[in-house]
């Protein structure tokens, strides 16, 4: 195979492109810091870069889409560069690529690249994270629910879920670090259990870390979120009032041909539950529109449900057929024209409501954490997760500031920022 040998003296360059979700945008976290390691550097630019590493996205066929035009356009460029493929990729698509590229591995062995040694789980090797405030960890990875349409089970394979002490170490030394936002990450965050620990007792232990620090976490599945989490969560100093609940569906129907384990009724028992007893809660969603056989009248209750439910923030999907999963026998049987129809009503919708809580913001005080400063303004997001910009001379970058908010759009807000007099 032709594998890069690396030296002391390495002078080759590197160059991460991610595609996917904040799993991977993590996961490429380790990619960086695992190559600095092997003593590269990372490059100016793409072009300029000897090796390019492409972490892939299967969830719909737009995503695998990007990597194939990626590896084509990088094979056109002057300079002979070489391409490490990872990520999730389905055994259809390993095949197709393997004759385009270098090396296609597994992230569970990104240890062994490069000439690099087996070790007993790359989670061992430490995120290099691409700013100083807000971190990933990954708590868990890889999933057991088979929803009928989704190919992370079979790009991921089963769940794995890290032992907490690995967990609470590198949470710890982030703190120490100085950063001030952890954020947590698991297909289901809900299902985590390590010996006798569930995924609420182990917020209570991160929380129990010493410091001034946010704890968010994503992604809840609706059939485990927990009454027992609610209520830590809804007395917890540390962990946000943020929830990701992915509905998919408002058609009892739909939502049984998707594998889902749950009904509307429960659905919404739940989100009433943490807006009653979670202050300032945030609750945001993922929609599928066109799934095989859907019909208007079960797409209407999807809206419907967008109405009642009021959603800060909705990633509303078109159906994309997956090899390997259940659907996939099923034919895509609705046009492409409906589906757009479909996602554009909801996002409709969701301009809507997202806008009418965010008006709720107007003339209030909150804190936010602040990410990025760019061009005389502060960005960031307040404890719920909901993005903010503050018009500001001084750069924050890694501060909680206290801020008013003075206008609501449907994704944001914006504000001013609150001197304490002294
Ligand atoms: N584990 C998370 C997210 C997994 S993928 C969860 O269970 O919620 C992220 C989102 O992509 C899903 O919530 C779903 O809305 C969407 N998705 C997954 N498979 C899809 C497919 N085949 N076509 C369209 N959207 C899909
Ligand atoms: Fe996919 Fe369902 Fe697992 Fe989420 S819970 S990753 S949608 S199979
Ligand atoms: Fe994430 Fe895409 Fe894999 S959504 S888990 S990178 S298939």
């Amino acid at each position: 195979m032709d594998k890069i040998k690396t030296t002391k003296h390495n002078k080759q360059s590197y160059w991460i492109i991610t595609y996917g979700c904040q799993m991977n945008k993590s996961d490429s976290e380790r990619i960086a810091s695992f190559l600095q390691s092997q003593n590269f550097k990372k490059a100016k630019n793409k072009k300029t870069a000897d090796l390019i590493i492409i972490n892939a996205c299967s969830v719909r066929q737009s995503a695998v889409d990007r990597v194939y035009g990626q590896i084509n356009q990088i094979k056109k460029n002057e300079k002979k560069q070489k391409i490490y493929l990872t990520g999730c990729l389905t055994e259809k698509d390993k095949q197709a690529l393997q004759p385009k590229v270098d090396l296609i591995f597994n992230i569970k062995e990104l240890s062994t690249i490069c000439g690099g040694e087996k070790i007993d789980t790359y989670f061992k090797i430490p995120p290099l994270p691409n700013n100083s405030v807000s971190v990933f960890i990954p708590i868990s990875t890889g999933c057991d629910n088979f929803c009928s349409y989704c190919v992370v089970p079979y790009t991921r394979g089963r769940e794995y879920h890290r032992p907490a002490e690995e967990i609470l170490k590198e949470v710890e030394m982030f703190i120490k670090r100085g950063f001030k936002e952890i954020i947590l990450l698991g297909q289901n965050v809900n299902s985590y259990h390590y010996k006798n620990i569930d995924f609420t007792d182990l917020l209570q232990l991160i929380e129990n870390i010493p410091g001034n620090f946010w704890i968010t976490f994503l992604t809840n599945h609706p059939k485990d979120l927990s009454e027992k989490l609610i209520d830590y969560v809804a007395e917890s100093k540390k962990v946000c009032p943020y929830f990701h609940l992915p509905v998919q569906s408002g058609d009892n129907k739909i939502l049984k041909l998707m594998n889902r384990h749950y009904t509307v009724k429960k659905y919404i028992k739940k989100v009433k539950k943490l807006r009653k007893k979670i202050k300032d809660v945030c609750i945001s969603t993922d929609i599928i529109v066109g799934i095989p056989t859907e019909t208007t009248s079960q797409f209407k209750n999807t809206a419907k449900l967008m109405k009642k439910l009021k959603f800060d923030m909705a990633y509303i999907a078109q159906y994309s057929p997956r090899p390997q999963t259940a659907l996939s026998k099923v034919k895509d049987d609705i046009p492409k024209k409906e589906k757009q129809k479909r996602e554009q009503e909801l996002i409709k919708i969701l301009e809507k409501t997202a806008l009418e809580n965010n008006k709720k913001y107007l003339g209030k005080t909150k804190v936010a954490l602040i990410t990025k400063y760019e061009k005389g303004y502060l960005f960031g997001h307040l404890k719920n997760q909901k993005q903010i910009k503050i018009s500001s001379k001084k750069d924050l970058t890694g501060e909680m500031v206290k801020v008013k908010i003075t206008q609501a759009n449907p994704y944001s807000l914006k504000g001013e920022l609150i001197y304490d007099k002294k």
